[in-house]
């Protein structure tokens, strides 16, 4: 039995704008384990995001192969079409970003439930009090999104992230519109969710207290590993 959960291979992604050939990923080649934490750190531009997508299935590269929990994502540079990628990233991984992407309308509990009008995992999904309770947003559940402060909305998205029990959580800036306190406090739960549930973080950052709560830090360079 190996533990490999992620397994990509040359992975590349190449952008052409005009005549300009941007290589964001160049040839990663990278393993992660169950259970793992791993962080993503590197200069602007050096290609943490587009990594970080193209891991969660969200982007397709231009070359390389993935597969994810023994099964082939990317062949050849060659995607699962969408209608077999789309039900892997629901049952798979959670995403959380910096910019939350809390719908505005909707209170704490309704942008928590979010995901169940997509998919509801069965016997696994958690109820929204038991998240709130989980994430400290048992009294918030009623307000909207403008009410709460800046970690009470992360703390909202990462509830909403892991409500069906992802396997995988991806966080791209997960601390970076927030101060130092707060960053602190997310930077807690995600250890604990990785600790106490054992569930698999890749995320990226440019906090060095959140990077050093990971196990493995990896720096990128110009779409390269260094
Ligand atoms: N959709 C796109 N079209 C063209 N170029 C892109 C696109 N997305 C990203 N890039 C380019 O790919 C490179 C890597 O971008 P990426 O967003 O992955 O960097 P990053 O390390 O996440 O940077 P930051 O720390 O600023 O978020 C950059 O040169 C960027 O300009
Ligand atoms: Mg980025």
């Amino acid at each position: 039995m190996t533990d490999i959960q992620i397994q990509a291979k040359d992975l590349s992604k190449v952008y052409v704008r005009g005549s300009e050939k941007i290589i964001a990923v160049n040839k990663i080649t990278l393993e992660v384990d169950k259970g793992d934490f791993v962080s993503f750190i590197g200069p602007s531009g050096s290609g943490k995001t587009t990594l970080l997508h193209l891991l969660g299935c969200l982007d397709d590269p231009t070359s390389g192969e993935l597969s994810i929990e023994g099964r082939t994502v990317v062949s050849d540079g060659k995607s699962l079409p969408e209608s077999k990628l789309s039900p892997l990233r629901r049952k798979l991984f959670g995403y959380i970003f910096q910019k939350f992407y809390l719908i505005p309308t909707l209170t704490v509990k309704e942008n928590i439930l979010l995901p169940f009008a997509f998919h509801r995992k069965p016997g696994l999904a958690m109820t929204a009090n038991e998240v709130a309770e989980r994430l400290g947003l048992s009294k918030r559940l009623a307000h909207l999104p403008k009410e709460l402060s800046g970690g009470e909305m992360q703390r909202v998205a990462i509830a909403r992230a892991i409500i069906n029990r992802p396997r995988i959580l991806l966080a791209d800036e997960p601390t970076g519109n927030l101060d130092s306190k707060r960053s602190e406090e997310i930077s807690e739960i995600l250890s604990d969710l990785n600790r106490s549930d054992g569930l698999t973080i890749i995320l990226v950052t440019h906090n060095p207290k959140l990077a050093t709560k990971a196990h493995r830090i990896i720096e990128l360079q110009d779409g390269r590993i260094i």
